[in-house]
């Protein structure tokens, strides 16, 4: 009886290491693989009942780590690449230096202001798309941190936290504080069935600009679909980012950190 537990637990320990090699050579055929982030891969696989490649991707993007909690200040140093996120935030007093107005023609909101290079982008965009006979503006672009307060506390009172977190970003973890990000056209899931939502899933990357929370990502972007945000990254990246079919955090993670 001894001799077979023994032989049971000799089996168990060996099945257990045969395991771990595996999990590690298939992770580093991944194209997203990151060789300082293969023990967080490890505790993560155990934890969670995922496949290597969604491992991979949510591992990268932070998401062992709690939302807010254990956050870091944005890199702004990389301006047109700045990360704002759920892990990344920006100080309550940030506002870029260089916000110009968009001009009336391409805008039907109160905050109607981009980075100098954002607006110069989005104009062209909404100037070559009326020529296509689509008709896209700005409806919410540069946020301060005090207008996100009053947006992210109706949310919390009319959503509740949960859904308020899925929705809006907390003052801070905005990205339209950082004057690179706009809400085009109709704030609602609607705007996923015009032909302007076609038109801009088609052509925006080519004027920089990426659907920053696209749909079935919100694990990795943290919001749900949202089809009417777009984030200007320029035009290399807006170019990368829609070939590899991958989010801005996924990009930022592997390409920027
Ligand atoms: N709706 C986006 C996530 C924001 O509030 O910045
Ligand atoms: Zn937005």
């Amino acid at each position: 009886m001894k001799k077979i537990l023994l032989l049971c637990v000799i089996l168990l320990i060996s099945s257990c290491k045969e395991k771990s090699v595996f999990i590690e050579y298939s992770f580093k055929n991944n194209m997203y693989y990151i060789d300082t982030n293969l023990d967080k891969y490890k505790d993560y696989a155990l934890l969670n009942d995922l496949d290597e490649d969604t491992i991979i991707r949510e591992v990268n993007v932070g998401l062992y780590r709690d939302y807010y909690i254990d956050s870091e200040e944005s890199d702004i140093n990389k301006d047109y690449l700045v990360l704002v996120n759920k892990y990344n935030f920006l100080k309550s007093d940030y506002e870029p230096i260089d916000l110009e107005e968009i001009s009336d023609k391409f805008n039907k909101g109160n905050n109607n202001r981009l980075r100098k290079e954002a607006r110069v982008n989005f104009e062209s965009m909404c100037e070559d798309a009326s020529k296509d006979g689509i008709n896209i503006y700005s409806s919410s672009a540069y946020r301060t941190y005090n207008s996100q307060v009053v947006i992210y506390d109706y949310n919390l009172r009319v959503k509740g936290k949960e859904n308020a977190d899925r929705v809006s970003a907390r003052p801070g973890y905005s990205e339209h504080q950082s004057g690179l990000c706009v809400d085009v056209n109709v704030i609602s899931k609607d705007f996923a069935n015009t032909l302007e939502y076609d038109w801009l899933v088609n052509n925006s990357y080519k004027y920089g600009f990426i659907l920053r929370y696209p749909k079935d990502k919100e694990r990795l972007t943290g919001y749900s679909f949202e089809p009417w945000h777009y984030r200007f990254v320029g035009k290399d990246v807006a170019y990368k980012i829609k070939k590899l079919d991958i989010t801005f955090d996924e990009y930022y993670a592997f390409y920027l950190s």
